[in-house]
């Protein structure tokens, strides 16, 4: 084959993804719309994409744009003079790191002497993103759940105080979170986990690039904040990077050794590694360094603020359409849209109805807090600078999903279904079992259905670890090896 055939083929296979660009796509992708940004990170990318940032010694080009990205960071983000910082893969490494770190400071603490048996706890009001729960697991922390706000959304100061004991290894506020773009009140949260000696990460993954440039954000939430000891920011959102960079900062270098590894117990050469990767791409952080320098500041406050105007703008509207309403106070780029009242349009319904209309609304299951009031069914709406431009144009759609969406039938998971699966050990399932389960939920053959409404509200019927096994199972479909073997 040519390269322009093999080129050909890759082109062929995009075309049933949903679109990068354009900002009909509301989740995964960052486009900022503006002419010019996307060469300069792939020229910066393509000259990088070689080198290896394992060896900052080796590579000292890395080391500085590592350094650069950080300081960035730290200046827009209330860093002090003694805060470090990582560049990272991405938003989940970046909180991963965050929560070793501070699991490596509980024990060097005494943790377990404090607190006698068990594990430490990370206390995690629901809406804090999946990526810490992910942390938990790998890094065995317990989860200590703490209810929000079922109208605001926001995490509630007193419950997470109830938390913070001697095992409270870390506790983690969003600015904003992801499921409804809300800001926790960081400043309470903060103070109260100082006063108790446990260490509080600000999670800006996604509102960090973006808060720091508008001038209504309700209060503070960076590290500046007494009592934030780390912060998580990813430049491949709002910072209009290519995909696989992120910056955790942390309020001081004591801390951050914590997640770094170091080991000279083998014959090869020494390795001393600050995130999980052993070989790390360094043509992301190049991309992001060199859109960081082109945009610079006015850039990014420019888009910023148009993105903050159109997101304004889209909840007014939204806001306005019979049957739904916006869920708590949006402080940033996102907006979580609900059914408004009894008979309100059904979100899963109105999802299904948006991809119709050629737009990627993400739909977000109901949800039953542990010791609080059950949060509802959401439909998340990411606002680029691409979509900024787009809002009458997603607002007409919007309305006339809504009205197709409110003829159909509320989605409803199978009682049979359901009963069957409570009486199942997930633990106990084979692979088989799986498949055969997925066939009767309507996704066999990890083929998703056009309409994906019945599928989130089976998934939100069944207990917990039943959905987790189930959804693994759809996954473990799409990855089953269908393929030639070697090409040529
Ligand atoms: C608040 C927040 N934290 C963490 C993450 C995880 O980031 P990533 O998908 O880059 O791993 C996200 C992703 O949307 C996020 O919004």
């Amino acid at each position: 084959m040519t390269p322009q055939e093999v080129l050909a083929e890759l082109t062929a296979l995009q075309a049933g993804d949903v679109p990068t660009h354009g900002g009909s796509t509301m989740a995964y992708v960052y486009d900022s719309g503006r002419a010019g940004v996307e060469d300069l990170a792939a020229a910066a990318q393509a000259a990088f994409q070689w080198t290896n940032a394992l060896d900052p010694t080796a590579f000292p080009s890395v080391a500085r744009i590592e350094d650069d990205l950080v300081g960035a960071a730290a200046d827009l983000l209330g860093g002090g003079p003694a805060t470090v910082g990582t560049v990272t893969s991405g938003g989940t490494e970046s909180c991963l790191l965050a929560v070793l770190a501070a699991r490596e400071r509980w024990r060097a603490r005494g943790g377990y002497r404090r607190g006698g048996s068990g594990r430490p706890r990370l206390v995690l009001p629901v809406t804090a993103h999946a990526a810490f729960r992910k942390a938990a697991h790998l890094f065995d922390l317990e989860v200590a759940d703490v209810a929000v706000d079922p109208d605001t959304c926001r995490a509630l100061p007193a419950a997470v105080a109830g938390a913070l004991d001697d095992r409270a290894a870390l506790v983690v506020v969003s600015a904003p979170s992801y499921p409804h773009g809300v800001l926790d009140p960081v400043g309470e949260v903060a103070a109260l986990a100082a006063a108790a000696g446990v260490p509080c990460h600000v999670d800006a993954c996604i509102g960090g690039w973006v808060l720091p440039f508008l001038d209504d954000v309700p209060e503070p939430f960076d590290l500046s904040v007494p009592g934030v000891t780390s912060l998580s920011v990813d430049l491949h959102k709002y910072g209009y990077a290519p995909k696989g960079v992120s910056v955790l900062l942390t309020a001081e270098p004591e801390l951050r050794q914590g997640h770094w590894f170091s080991t000279a117990g083998w014959p090869g050469y020494p390795v001393v590694n600050p995130t999980l990767a052993g070989t790390r791409p360094a043509g992301p952080m190049a991309a992001a360094w060199a859109v960081h320098r082109w945009l610079g500041r006015d850039g990014y406050a420019e888009l910023a603020r148009a993105t903050r105007a159109a997101t304004v703008a889209l909840a007014g509207g939204a806001a306005a359409i019979p049957g739904l309403r916006v869920v708590g106070t949006p402080v940033a780029t996102l907006v979580a849209l609900a059914q408004d009242g009894p008979d309100g349009v059904d979100v899963l319904n109105l999802a299904d109805e948006a991809t119709a209309r050629g737009w990627l609304l993400q739909p977000q299951p109901p949800f039953a807090q542990p010791g609080g009031a059950d949060l509802p069914a959401t439909l998340h709406l990411t606002v680029t600078g691409a979509t900024a431009g787009r809002v009458d144009a997603l607002l007409a759609d919007l309305a006339d999903a809504a009205r197709a969406a409110a003829e159909l039938p509320r989605p409803v998971a199978d009682p049979d279904l359901v009963a069957a699966a409570a009486t199942i050990d997930p633990a106990a399932l084979t692979v088989a079992e799986v498949d055969a389960l997925l066939e009767l939920a309507g996704v066999g053959g990890g083929r998703l259905p056009e309409r994906m409404a019945p599928v989130h509200a089976l998934v939100a019927a069944l207990p917990r670890p039943v959905a987790e096994r189930l959804l693994a199972g759809v996954l473990d479909l799409v990855y089953r090896p269908r393929r030639a073997a070697f090409s040529g």
